[in-house]
């Protein structure tokens, strides 16, 4: 099979040029000016942009979570992220605890195999770190190609560790050549704001709200980031919403230190007025939740200046019928919220085409970094010889809008329900194939691979 990509406007996280792109079985194997091929397929891109398939590098799929379970499953959550143009998703393992990562492993393989149609690869979240689970993280690594350790500074019982367990894993993983990432939020001052509020009959999701204010997460953030400094491990911090928290690694920054930023698509343009709409605002509870406009500025600046790396979405939606368990309580109220299949085209309507970013950056920040970080680059996140034939064609001045009517995630409202947008994915190729073309799908599930990671490091 092969297939030729004429006449596009190539973009990567550095380039910006029109060629032609050959494609023979799953890989790019010639890019160059008019080249003189014979390919089984052929698709015209003259005026549209060819990037990089995208990575979301945070996302939550069938996941068991506050008495449910996440609504997109492997099957559906990854055919929406290919609809949006994100050919590579990294899910998370949670571990159990008391039981082992190995256990936890097997559990997700179970969830996975067979059932995606989009790549992906596992992040695996240490929620109770002894002697054990410190044994196992050097096969994780060095077998599994897992090389990503999550962990969680909040929702104390279920799945935070103590910090005294951040330092020992910290250690840990640093020797087997891996990285640990972090949900920084200080868990015990979140559990006593929800307890005040709960106890005063404040019960609405404002005060999901209202229990997470900023300083919950810039505590944490910094206290995350001394660990990650005293251990000497590459670091991470997922879904990062505010100026404080990275204020906290411009810090870090100072004393050359590198710890990866990550946000997510809904913390860059949408804000807290949200929660003002009463019990409708469950669609957008979310930990942390959404902020102000001027955090929202922070991260754009921070996407410019090289702070934050990557834009995520930690898509995690649930049906309304969910969210409705905590419709007299916010606190049982499931987290989470549908973006795996909006964040591209939002980035690119809300970021490129309002000039915050550009063109470069939003390669970057969407795909190419989190390749880079996660140990996948240049098999992932580029256009060039050798890499997987991951591409999506965007046209960049087609207008469409958003709606849980139309859109494919497994769940029935959309956090940006009419949202008007300007640039469409169209044509979406993973590893050499087309998965969808003009909002019609080629793939079928099982047709999604497991990515096995190389080791990491605090310099790409
Ligand atoms: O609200 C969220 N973020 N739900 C998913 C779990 C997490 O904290 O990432
Ligand atoms: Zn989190
Ligand atoms: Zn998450």
């Amino acid at each position: 099979m092969s297939l030729l990509i004429k006449n596009g406007r190539i973009i990567t996280a550095a380039d910006d040029y029109v060629a032609d792109i050959f494609i023979e079985d799953d890989k790019i194997t010639t890019i160059g000016k008019n080249l003189d091929v014979k390919a089984t397929q052929t698709i015209y891109a003259k005026n549209k942009l060819v990037i990089p398939g995208g990575i979301d590098p945070h996302v939550h799929l069938d996941m068991p979570f506050m008495g449910t379970y996440s609504s997109d499953n492997y099957e559906t959550g990854t055919r929406a992220a290919l609809f949006g143009g994100t050919t590579m998703v990294i899910d998370f393992i949670l571990q159990t605890q008391g039981k082992s990562l190995h256990d936890a492993l097997k559990e997700w393989q179970g969830r996975s195999n067979g059932n995606a149609l989009g790549d992906y690869s596992f992040h695996m979240a240490v929620t109770d770190f002894n002697d054990n689970t410190k044994a196992e993280i050097k096969d994780l690594v060095e077998k599994e190609g897992i090389t990503s350790f999550k962990t969680f500074m909040a929702y104390k019982g279920a799945l935070m560790i103590d910090d005294r367990q951040m330092v020992g894993l910290m250690n840990e993983v640093k020797k087997q050549g891996g990285m640990v990432t972090v949900h920084a939020t200080n868990g015990d001052v979140i559990d006593f704001l929800v307890a005040k509020h709960k106890a005063e009959g404040k019960l609405s999701p404002l005060y999901h709200y209202l229990s997470q204010p900023e300083i919950t997460e810039s505590e944490a953030t910094g206290r995350f980031a001394d660990m990650a400094y005293h251990t000497g491990v590459p670091a991470y911090v997922v879904h990062m919403t505010c100026e404080g928290a990275l204020n906290q690694i411009r810090d870090a920054d100072k004393r050359n230190q590198k710890v990866f930023v990550e946000t997510c698509i809904q913390y860059l343009v949408l804000d807290a007025s949200l929660y003002d709409k009463g019990f409708e605002s469950a669609k957008w509870v979310m930990s942390p939740p959404l902020r102000e406009k001027k955090d929202q500025e922070t991260l754009w600046a921070g996407l410019n200046q090289g702070t934050v790396q990557v834009v995520a979405t930690d898509h995690c939606p649930f049906m309304w019928e969910q969210k409705k368990m905590g419709e007299h309580d916010f606190s049982k109220i499931p987290n989470g919220h549908p973006a795996i299949e909006n964040r591209m085209e939002l980035l690119f309507s809300e970021g490129v085409k309002k000039g915050r970013i550009s063109l470069n950056k939003f390669v970057e920040v969407s795909s190419t970094n989190a390749a880079k970080i996660f140990g996948m680059y240049p098999k992932k996140g580029t256009i060039a010889v050798g890499s997987d034939a991951d591409i999506v064609i965007l046209d960049p001045n087609e207008k469409h809008t958003l709606s849980a009517k139309t859109h494919h995630m497994h769940c029935d409202y959309s956090g940006y329900e009419g949202w008007e947008l300007t640039g469409k994915c169209k044509t979406i190729i993973l590893r050499g194939k087309v998965a969808v073309d003009n909002n019609k799908l080629f793939v079928e599930k099982g047709y999604g691979q497991f990515v096995k990671r190389n080791k990491v490091s605090s310099i790409i």
